[in-house]
């Protein structure tokens, strides 16, 4: 592992809105967001869902925010309702896509196979995967997380070295339900991440998601090997996203 691997990069704060968000809350939020600008050190990103791609594009124009999609399909155009192409994504001014997310793993079955082909599929059209993996609680109590997440994360064995590519560490139990990794748990994991990702040859940044909040943003993000958040239910009001961006600048370092 590289000693310096949490310097090479900016950190990310990137609100993973799910399936939530209308027109009128996203035209509110980017205003309210607006008014407490993340410092030039902190990259901030929001993926909110396809209906709000484009009117958000245009939302932050003149805002420094990048734009991303939650999922992307692996194909570019055709007959297959109810997807969306990343030639559409590019379109709408995105440039990250969230892929192998635990709620497309568990609940749409997406596995390594479906996942390897959509992180093909941004590379080839100009996006940039937020790639994320994460154990179950049964499968970190059986003491299986590092070869769960070293599955997860040979999708990567085949991939050209040096793509655009951004790593996040989402345990499945800490989701949506309020309990964080501990400081301990997320500096060992993020540190078998860093490690596996150098034996695969994609040096890359690597966040933290999972119960992301404003209280516990500056510890999170303090941890070693932690370059940024993949933040869930906070991100969806400007002044909660705006304190974990800030947290985070306070730890980041200019
Ligand atoms: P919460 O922050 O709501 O736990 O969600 C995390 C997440 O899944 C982000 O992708």
């Amino acid at each position: 592992m590289s000693a310096n691997y949490t310097s090479r990069k900016r950190h990310l704060i990137a609100g993973n809105w799910k399936m939530n968000g209308m027109l009128q809350e996203a035209e509110q939020f980017v205003h309210d967001l607006a008014e407490n600008p993340a410092p030039d050190h902190i990259e901030v990103a929001l993926m909110p869902p396809f209906t709000l791609l484009h009117p958000m594009a245009e939302l932050l124009s003149e805002k420094d925010v990048r734009l991303g999609a939650q999922s992307v399909y692996c194909e570019l155009k055709g007959a297959f309702t109810g997807s969306i192409s990343p030639l559409m994504l590019r379109d709408a001014g995105c440039h990250y896509v969230i892929i192998g997310h635990s709620e497309r793993r568990d609940i749409m079955g997406e596995a390594n196979e479906l996942i390897s082909k959509k992180l093909n599929v941004a590379w080839n059209n100009g996006l940039e995967p937020i790639l994320c993996v994460g154990e179950h609680l049964e499968e970190r109590q059986d003491g299986e997380t590092n070869s769960v997440l070293r599955q997860q994360l040979s999708v990567l064995e085949d991939a050209a070295q040096g793509v655009a590519l951004t790593l996040a560490y989402e345990p499945v139990w800490a989701i949506g339900t309020g309990l964080t990794a501990t400081p301990a748990q997320v500096t060992e994991t993020h540190a078998f991440i860093h490690e596996e990702l150098s034996r695969l040859g994609h040096d890359c940044r690597v966040l933290y998601g999972g119960s992301v909040k404003p209280d516990n943003a500056a510890e999170l993000m303090a941890c070693p090997g932690v370059e940024g958040a993949l933040v869930g239910g906070a991100s969806l009001q400007a002044d909660s996203f705006s304190n974990i961006v800030q947290a985070a600048a306070s730890v980041a370092g200019a």
